[in-house]
């Protein structure tokens, strides 16, 4: 757990973030071990923007994996730390490849955070 929220922490310097200031960081953990990192990449034109988590996911997904365990996710204006909840368009991604236990893990540090997992996130998602 603390070391995955510390690999969301290291990707969240990487977060390209100029219009919100609100900078997220986030840690895939894939079902055999290996983990895969993102951040929020923000656009001009504010709709292509990308969360930090669809980030990591859209990255693991593109280099084959498929099951997923755990997530990570921290975030915040420059030089403080909240623990963001996943937006509404994440959870539906992750719903795509996750199972209900799938644990979001909401961070504000490595000794304070929350875990939720992706059922009670996303009651009674949609998926084919
Ligand atoms: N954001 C994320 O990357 N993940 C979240 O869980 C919440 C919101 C991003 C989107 C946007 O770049 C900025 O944070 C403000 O909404």
């Amino acid at each position: 757990m603390k070391d995955l929220i510390r690999k969301a922490f290291e990707a969240r310097k990487n977060s390209y973030s100029p219009y919100s200031g609100f900078q997220v960081g986030a840690a895939l953990q894939c079902e055999d071990g290996t983990v895969y990192t993102g951040c929020n990449v923000e656009n001009a034109a504010y709709g292509p923007s990308n969360c930090a988590e669809r980030t990591a996911i859209f990255k693991a997904v593109s280099e084959g994996k498929r099951e997923f365990a755990r997530i990570a996710i921290v975030g915040g204006h420059e030089g403080e730390s909240v623990a963001p909840t996943p937006c509404g368009v994440c959870r539906q991604v992750m719903a795509e490849f996750c199972k209900p236990s799938f644990e979001v893990i909401m961070a504000v540090s490595e000794e304070e955070y929350e875990v939720m997992t992706l059922g009670e996130l996303l009651p009674r998602g949609f998926t084919l």
